[in-house]
């Protein structure tokens, strides 16, 4: 990461998004953790919409396994665990995060109410379960949160699906390059999906140089394009694009 990654309370602004829900600004690096055009909607449309229930459309069997890239405020596991009891399918849900949120933070969120829960009991026990073991939240939702660098993580099993939610490529660079999406490539199944919101021009050169075919869809609130990233099977040599 470009600048400090913020650990502390005060590093963090509660804000208001368009369709009522929050998101977090980072004065550090001025970033935002979700888009402000409203922050559960982009999460149900690029990772719900546009990630599980199209793989779930196109699936055989009835359980998934998601892999997160950034963990943060936990909204993108929270409508997974909604969606999976909603669909009926069994998710086995790994989540990446190199420096997780203070829960004085985390307790400001207003995700439970903005996603029609009626109280925060079950967002806040995403925060509250161990790191680094696998916990399981309902019948459909196993939890496992993993406190580690997307660099230096050596996947254990294939997934099935993606969510790649890390800060954007101008903050992050490091974490949208050939090489990492190249280990992305290589711990999904055979047809598995990467999506995420991004849609630049150097991103899409490194995840087709990775071996992905891609799938520009329109983006979430007004926002141009998102993608989607969809493993072929055939694994391409390192430098061939
Ligand atoms: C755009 S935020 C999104 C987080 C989350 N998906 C959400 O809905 O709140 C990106 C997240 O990636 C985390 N992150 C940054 N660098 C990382 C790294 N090298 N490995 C794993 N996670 C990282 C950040 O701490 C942050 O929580």
């Amino acid at each position: 990461m470009n600048c400090q990654q913020p650990t502390a309370t005060a590093d963090f602004r509660l804000i208001i998004t368009s369709d009522g829900s929050h998101t977090l600004y980072v004065p550090s690096l001025n970033e935002h953790y979700h888009s402000v055009r409203g922050a559960v909607q982009e999460s149900r449309h690029v990772y719900i919409g546009s990630g599980f229930r199209y793989i779930c459309k196109n699936m055989l069997h009835d359980s998934l396994k998601i892999l997160e890239v950034g963990f943060g405020t936990g909204l993108n596991a929270l409508l997974t665990l909604l969606e999976a009891e909603h669909a009926g399918v069994e998710v086995y849900y790994e989540a990446l995060e190199k420096y997780p949120l203070p829960m004085e933070v985390v307790a400001e969120l207003n995700y439970a109410t903005a996603s029609g829960l009626p109280d925060k009991r079950l967002f806040m026990r995403l925060h509250s379960t161990a790191w680094d073991q696998q916990v399981c939240l309902s019948p459909y939702f196993t939890l496992h949160k993993r406190l580690a660098d997307l660099l230096a993580y050596e996947p254990e099993m294939l997934f099935d699906l993606i969510y790649f939610d890390a800060f954007a490529p101008d903050v992050q660079p490091d974490l949208w390059t050939e090489a990492v999406f190249r280990k992305l490539y290589e711990c999904l199944c055979p047809g598995g999906t990467l999506v995420t919101y991004s849609s630049k021009g150097a991103v899409k050169i490194a995840l087709r140089q990775a071996g992905f075919n891609l799938w520009r869809l329109s983006g979430a609130g007004g926002k141009r394009h998102m993608l989607r990233a969809v493993k072929s099977g055939i694994t391409v040599p390192a430098g061939n694009s």
